[in-house]
């Protein structure tokens, strides 16, 4: 097998984790039961970017769209999360990780809201791998809430419309303190980005793949890794421009 260069691992991965639910109808078993296995391998993954040095991982585990699913659907996988995030607190801290928040909190219910206030509050001085939680998140609700901001900061006159750039727009939004993702991968054969990170994803290298959120794991992350390894991110210049290492200037 072709081997992962240390030097080149994606420092920012960001997951669509899609298709629980079908993961389960294949087995005969309830779409909750595709919950549940899609959060033991958002485990899995989380200690394998660990393991391979990615720096952060941002996964989308619910949309602002997801809240049209049936109540009881959201409700059950609530609940699970919720129980989840408990039962890996002591491991996550142990490991050194750092939980953030992107989405619309408030939007979640009050008990799994101040669980995931207080897991945020006591890794905030962490320095391991960032783990970065989408949740009631859509892109275009953090782009429009974003502009809301930045009219409100200038209506405050802090800020003119003038220096308005792209680099300062992005720190309206979610993701302020955060890098770009390098990668993103999206399972279950869906080939769309459904509302995620459409600002951020600019320049992000795209992985998608047929296997079903439940069962990816370790290896098949390695493989979007190399995948990635064997890109030439060229950021608008020219090939020539990347074989002669202008890259920089
Ligand atoms: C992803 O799996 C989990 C969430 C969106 C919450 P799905 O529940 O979308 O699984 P499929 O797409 O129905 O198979
Ligand atoms: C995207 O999956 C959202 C998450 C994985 C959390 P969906 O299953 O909701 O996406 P669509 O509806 O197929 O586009
Ligand atoms: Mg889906």
């Amino acid at each position: 097998m072709e081997r992962l260069d240390p030097a080149k691992i994606p420092r920012h991965i960001a997951i669509i984790m899609d298709g629980n639910g079908r993961w389960a109808q294949k087995k005969r078993l309830s779409r909750i039961e595709g919950h549940k296995a899609g959060l033991d391998a958002a485990r899995g993954v989380v200690e394998a970017c660990d393991e391979l040095g990615v720096k952060i991982l941002t996964l989308y585990a619910f949309s602002k769209e997801n809240w049209r699913r049936p109540r009881k659907e959201v409700s059950e996988l609530m609940g699970l999360l919720h129980a989840k995030l408990k039962k890996e607190r002591e491991e996550l801290l142990k490991r050194n990780i750092r939980v953030n928040i992107i989405g619309d909190l408030d939007d979640l219910p009050g008990p799994i809201r101040s669980t995931l206030k207080k897991l945020v509050e006591v890794s905030r001085a962490k320095n391991g791998l960032l783990v970065n939680l989408a949740l009631s998140y859509g892109g275009r609700s953090e782009i429009v809430a974003g502009v809301k901001k930045i009219v409100a900061d200038v209506a405050a006159g802090q800020i003119t419309a003038t220096d308005i750039t792209p680099e300062i727009f992005s720190r309206y939004l979610f993701t302020r303190d955060i890098p770009d993702p390098d990668l993103l991968i999206r399972t279950s054969g869906e080939l769309r980005i459904s509302n995620f990170l459409l600002w951020q994803i600019a320049y992000t290298e795209l992985y998608f793949t047929a296997t079903l959120w439940p069962d990816f794991g370790k290896e098949e992350l390695i493989q979007a890794c190399l995948s990635f390894q064997n890109r030439e991110r060229r950021f608008g210049r020219t090939v020539a421009q990347m074989q002669e290492g202008d890259a920089a200037q």
